[in-house]
């Protein structure tokens, strides 16, 4: 239900902005500007309204008038952009998002955006991908009316963009409206049952290979880690992985593994139950690198890239594992379980062993794994860890391309001493400090020395912070272009040589 449509995204130019047929005409305004000499020209008395400052580009700041008599689109939406220093790739796709969202709830599904103020061509992809995540509808499940759905999207303005790049820019918006719908999906809807099927159907209709490793199979692999983890839930623990060959057999294999946890009750070291509320969101990891890999796959990169995903349901009941149990892991490690509510890292440690033994050669994981991930960057950006910093510098480049932020915590190998366990090689908890670098050095201990990043997006994949206005609210699909863009900086550079 609910995936979001294709829209249809067409481009225009600026002289024949009078003509473009739409239900509205969108034209930013920012803060502190005059009034864009194109909307002057095109609408003088809506361009007054931001003369007289009735408008004043503030994000948020919505004004929908009848349009000029002459003009195609009946209606015009002045749309705030705030100022222009403050407005980087993450604020301006986010500040489109919600003006499809303003747009689609006023009844509008055909809107043209004028290209105005300080948005430059270059500003196409952002743009679109912006407008194209905001076709999600949150509120699907309601019975009441629902905001018209977004069926098409005309840019004025913006030119052409570079050949095929349209489609991309689209795609990348359809693929981050689809994590968020998957991350917003109930944990009654989806469970590993479900993201197993949702692989699946990937697979048939890109022609991936897909291997799914259940309850069985786990335990013939020792993979007791993932295992435990999934033990008291009836939708049992499954090892997921997609696989899109674009690259030399003997080329680089790009794994992005995704932290699968349909829910996340915390096990026996039970969550309260405010901190229980947002947990069928603990698979956003694994709806990033599932709606990323069919970009990759329909854009035909000429790269290897596997989405490895470790789904299960962490639950108290019948099987459940206890806090002191010790597991040994997939890579051999033994791993001293005190707390099952760190139960992200055991299941990514033996995730990243399957995608190693699946001839991962370069490995990204994203998880929601630390509540101090949210406490040290809030919602605005996941925090990185890497071991490397040529595949770091990488990722780096890839959140810019993608408008996604991250920004990079140091490892010192001080650390490593708090990982320590007295009955096994690790223990999963109770580090006492440097929450969001111990949880990853963890994780960075089953990576066998291969170039590796972590992107701890526990704060950005979710946006609950109501005075938080200027991120969208709810499911935010962290982590979705940037995967893509990786995969493509990637694809470039391997070709190159
Ligand atoms: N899934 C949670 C982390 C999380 C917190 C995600 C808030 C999204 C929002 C993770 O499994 C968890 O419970 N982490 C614990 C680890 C602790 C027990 C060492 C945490 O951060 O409190
Ligand atoms: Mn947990
Ligand atoms: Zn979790």
């Amino acid at each position: 239900m609910n995936e979001s449509r294709a829209v249809n995204v067409l481009v225009a130019s600026r002289v024949g902005a009078a003509t473009v047929a739409a239900d509205v005409l969108a034209v930013p305004v920012m803060a502190g500007a005059p009034a864009d000499p194109v909307l002057l020209e095109l609408d003088p008395a809506a361009a007054a309204f931001v003369a007289s400052g009735e408008h004043g580009g503030r994000l948020h700041e919505v004004l929908l008038l009848p349009a000029a008599a002459g003009l195609a689109t009946p209606r015009i939406l002045l749309y705030g952009l705030g100022a222009a220093a403050d407005l980087d790739g993450s604020r301006l796709r986010f500040a489109h998002q919600e003006m499809v969202g303003v747009a689609r709830k006023f009844g509008h599904g055909r809107i043209a955006v004028l290209r105005a103020g300080a948005l430059r061509p270059a500003d196409l992809g952002p743009v679109i991908e912006g407008c194209v995540a905001g076709s999600w509808d949150r509120r699907a499940r309601s019975t009441g009316g629902h905001p018209a759905p977004l069926t098409e999207l005309i840019l004025v303005g913006f030119g052409d963009g570079p050949a095929g790049a349209v489609d991309v820019f689209r795609r990348l918006g359809e693929a981050t409206a689809r994590a968020r719908e998957w991350q917003n999906m109930p944990a009654n809807e989806l469970g590993p049952n479900r993201l197993e099927a949702i692989a699946r159907e990937l697979a048939g209709r890109l022609e991936l290979d897909c291997e799914t490793l259940g309850a069985e199979a786990l335990a013939a692999g020792g993979y007791n880690l993932l295992a435990a983890v999934g033990a008291a839930s009836d939708d049992e623990p499954r090892l997921i992985r997609l696989t899109y060959r674009g690259g030399a057999t003997d080329g680089p294999s790009l794994a992005l593994v995704g932290k699968g946890i349909t829910f996340d009750s915390g096990g026996l070291s039970l969550k309260s139950a405010d901190g229980m509320v947002k947990m069928r969101g603990d698979m956003g990891g694994a709806a990033a690198v599932l709606a990323a890999i069919e970009v990759v796959a329909e854009s035909r990169l000429a790269i290897n890239v596997m989405a490895v995903i470790a789904a299960a349901e962490n639950l108290p009941g019948r099987g459940a594992q206890r806090p002191g149990d010790v597991w040994t892991s997939a890579s051999g490690k033994t791993v001293e379980v005190l707390n099952t509510d760190a139960e992200g890292r055991l299941v990514l440690a033996d995730a990243i062993t399957y995608a190693l033994r699946s001839g991962a050669t370069h490995i990204v994981d994203l998880a929601t794994l630390t509540g101090d991930a949210r406490a040290a960057l809030g919602h605005a950006a996941s925090a990185a860890v890497s071991n490397d910093d040529t595949l770091w510098e990488q990722v780096a480049a890839a959140s810019e391309a993608a408008g996604d932020r991250v920004w990079r915590l140091p490892i010192y190998p001080d650390f490593r001493a708090l990982l320590q366990s007295q009955s096994a090689d690790l223990k999963n908890s109770d580090y006492g400090e440097a929450g969001v670098i111990t949880a990853a050095m963890f994780i960075g201990e089953f990576v066998e020395g291969r170039p590796w990043v972590h992107l701890d997006i526990a704060g950005s994949h979710w946006n609950e912070n109501q005075a938080h206005r200027d991120i969208p609210r709810g499911p935010l699909g962290a982590g979705t272009r940037l995967c893509y863009r990786l995969a493509e900086l990637m694809a470039a550079q391997s070709t190159k040589r």
